[in-house]
């Protein structure tokens, strides 16, 4: 029997998240990118997982629809036909129009653009990605009309496209005001590889193997920008620092595991040997994200707590934004006023937004990361956001 084709639809219908909790609470999921490396995995992982938050949602009519997105026409119509045989609840929607994937849509995920080749650095794709952002951003202008407090739905972006240091603050500055506060890079890799990296020498040092390290890893997402705070791990039950138990700062094995993070991207650029970057390990990160404002937009939690890359100013790109407890204290005593975006630990509720950055991670850096990491890190990252909202 030959295979059904995938019809492109023109006109699809539109789910809302309803601020009334009289009516159902129904969640569109855009992909932008769907095609791609890490759109494909995301998107069979949003398929797959998110129906787990629907099956356990306390509403018995909620619905969350998957809306996938392309230049790639042919890849996003097999990538549809494919995951429209997976046997659960969450809607399809595929459309060959940016405007209509992202109307109306509750949770825009961009990973869209080009990935690494070798011999390239994150900065080298920049002008190829930053045209891309910025044409998405004017969609998303153009075609979001939800995402105002007075409306009583809710919107977030998710941003995954490389260079993340320079093209949030792309995709920020081309967006309106509304989205301060609602768009984020996801640097979710950085603490998932933190952690994997971490584990196996844990192992040897304490004996405990019930559960993963958890390291906070803050700053930006690409080489020294990466900030990877091994003196803050939490791990089985115990909160400790790594230094303690590799005795000292100048440890080799600090250093090697630091660079190891912040470096760890060029591992599969070079094993993947000019097909790509990251994109399973990435793909697995990005849900992670997802995962948890699906269940914010839901309203299964009240708040999103994680470390995500957010601006830390106003639209005019330069006052602290002050409706957002700690972002001055960051901006102003931490940063040394010189920082517009930074990944930190961020407090997200569903209509505000951000409303509050941790500084604790941040505030009790230890001398090494303080006096080495963060000059290092602040400096290389200035850079790189003066260029993207440059762009
Ligand atoms: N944040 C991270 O940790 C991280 C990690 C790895 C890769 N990345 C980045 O993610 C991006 C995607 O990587 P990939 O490996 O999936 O690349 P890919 O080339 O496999 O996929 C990118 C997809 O984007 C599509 N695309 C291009 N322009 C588009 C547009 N204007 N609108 C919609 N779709 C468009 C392409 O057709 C393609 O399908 C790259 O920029 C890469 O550097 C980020």
């Amino acid at each position: 029997m030959p295979v059904p084709a995938i019809e492109i639809i023109d006109n699809p219908s539109v789910a809302h998240n309803d601020g009334d909790s009289r009516n159902a609470t129904r969640v569109k999921v855009s992909v932008v990118g769907a095609g791609g490396g890490i759109g494909q995995s995301l998107s069979l992982l949003l398929k797959v997982n998110l129906n787990n938050l629907l099956a356990n949602d306390p509403s018995a009519n909620a619905s969350i629809e998957l809306s996938l997105f392309d230049v790639n026409l042919e890849n996003l119509k097999g990538v549809t036909a494919d995951l429209s045989h997976i046997n659960n609840k969450i809607r399809l929607q595929v459309t060959d129009n940016l405007a209509e994937n992202v109307k109306d849509s509750n949770l825009i995920i961009i990973a869209a653009g080009v990935p690494r080749k070798p011999g390239m650095t994150r900065d080298d794709l920049f002008n190829i990605n930053a045209g891309i952002i910025k044409n998405i951003a004017t969609d998303i202008n153009n075609a979001n009309a939800c995402n105002s407090q007075n409306s009583g739905n809710s919107s977030f972006i998710l941003l995954i496209s490389n260079p993340l240091n320079s093209l949030l603050p792309v995709l920020q500055n081309s967006l309106n005001e509304n989205w301060i506060g609602k768009c984020f890079g996801i640097t979710e890799l950085d603490l998932v590889r933190a952690s994997t990296f971490l584990e196996p020498l844990l192992q040897s040092n304490s004996g405990n193997n019930a559960e993963m390290p958890y390291i906070p890893v803050i700053g930006g997402h690409s080489g020294d920008t990466i900030l990877p705070v091994f003196s803050q791990i939490t791990a089985n039950n115990f909160t400790s620092s790594l230094y303690d138990l590799v005795r000292g700062p100048d440890s080799q094995i600090i250093r090697k595991l630091i660079n190891r993070v912040q470096y760890g991207g060029d591992e599969i650029v070079e094993a993947k040997n000019g097909k790509g970057s990251a994109t399973l390990s990435m793909a697995y990160s990005a849900y992670r994200i997802a995962e948890q404002f699906t269940a914010l937009l839901l309203n299964q939690v009240k708040t999103v707590e994680s470390i995500l890359y957010t601006t830390i100013v106003g639209k005019d790109f330069e006052t602290p934004l002050s409706t957002v407890e700690g972002a001055a204290e960051l901006h102003d005593q931490y940063l040394e006023r010189r920082l517009k975006f930074f990944a930190t630990a961020c407090t997200v509720e569903k209509l505000s937004g951000l409303t509050k950055i941790d500084n604790k991670i941040i505030g009790n850096l230890n001398a090494f990361e303080k006096d080495n990491l963060l000059p290092t890190c602040i400096d290389s990252l200035q850079i790189n956001i003066e260029k993207g909202l440059s762009f």
